[in-house]
């Protein structure tokens, strides 16, 4: 089912006690029932933060990586099944972070994907362009190809599981965000891209967020966008009254 969804990546901010006001902060404020709350949070506040949206409405709790391989001598990784075993629905996989500060690619963000949904969590696959290649033009090959290498190859059901979020790169922690119509033009083209590859009914079902310098002063025009099903939002989601003003754009 298409939903609308703010999804807050907290990165590797908060310490365990700020970041459980945080997501209690927001429980606790006015927000409307149709809107899917999701906190991305670092691994040392998964279970705790878990702990405190498992029985609320609507409000869940999302991993920010996890390891390809089901388990074994990787010091240091987690495995999804780890994520999946306190309950955790949801984890975040590609975002522009990962791929440059820890050169992960298409191919190897794809092996993520899979064996995520093969336990079970629900994927927040992002995607984006750098600046050079917004202004070369190319944004939309890009953006497809990462897209195609990475999910096409999932059955419908398990596509049917993800989530897309379009982060373009030179818009994260700037200050610049994408223009709406910015916004629009690249999920449109996700959307028919979806439709081509599984059909109308996945693609009119899948969730696309817009994620970059997303505010409570911008979200309500990027959300107005038809192919715009909500944010992933990253410092402004570190604030419980910002988070809950563009939870209320939705
Ligand atoms: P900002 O909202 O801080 O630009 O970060 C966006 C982001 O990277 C979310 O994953």
């Amino acid at each position: 089912m298409r939903r609308k969804i703010a999804a807050g990546n907290w990165k590797m901010n908060t310490q365990i006690q700020n970041g459980l006001d945080l997501a209690q902060a927001v429980l606790e404020g006015e927000r409307p029932n149709h809107v899917h709350i999701i906190f991305g949070v670092p691994a040392t506040h998964l279970a705790h933060v878990q702990a405190v949206v498992r029985n609320a409405n609507q409000v869940f709790c999302a991993a920010q990586n996890c390891h390809q391989a089901e388990s074994g001598a990787y010091t240091g990784e987690i495995a999804a099944s780890m994520i999946a075993a306190i309950g955790v629905q949801y984890v975040i996989l590609g975002h522009s972070e990962r791929r440059d500060y820890f050169g992960e690619n298409d191919q190897l963000i794809a092996k993520k994907v899979k064996t995520a949904l093969a336990n079970g969590l629900h994927p927040i696959y992002c995607c984006g362009e750098k600046l050079p290649v917004r202004e070369a033009g190319t944004h939309i090959a890009l953006v497809s190809e990462q897209i195609e290498e990475a999910l096409f190859s999932l059955s419908e059901d398990d596509f049917r599981k993800v989530i897309i979020a379009y982060e373009p790169v030179w818009a994260i922690g700037t200050g610049v965000t994408a223009s709406p119509e910015q916004a629009q033009e690249m999920h449109y083209t996700i959307r028919q891209m979806i439709t081509g590859a599984y059909g109308q009914s996945v693609a009119n079902d899948t969730s696309i967020l817009y994620g970059g310098s997303v505010k409570g002063a911008n979200a309500a025009e990027l959300f107005a966008q038809p192919d715009v099903d909500g944010g992933l939002v990253g410092g402004a989601a570190l604030n419980a009254s910002e988070f809950l003003t563009i939870i209320n754009a939705l």
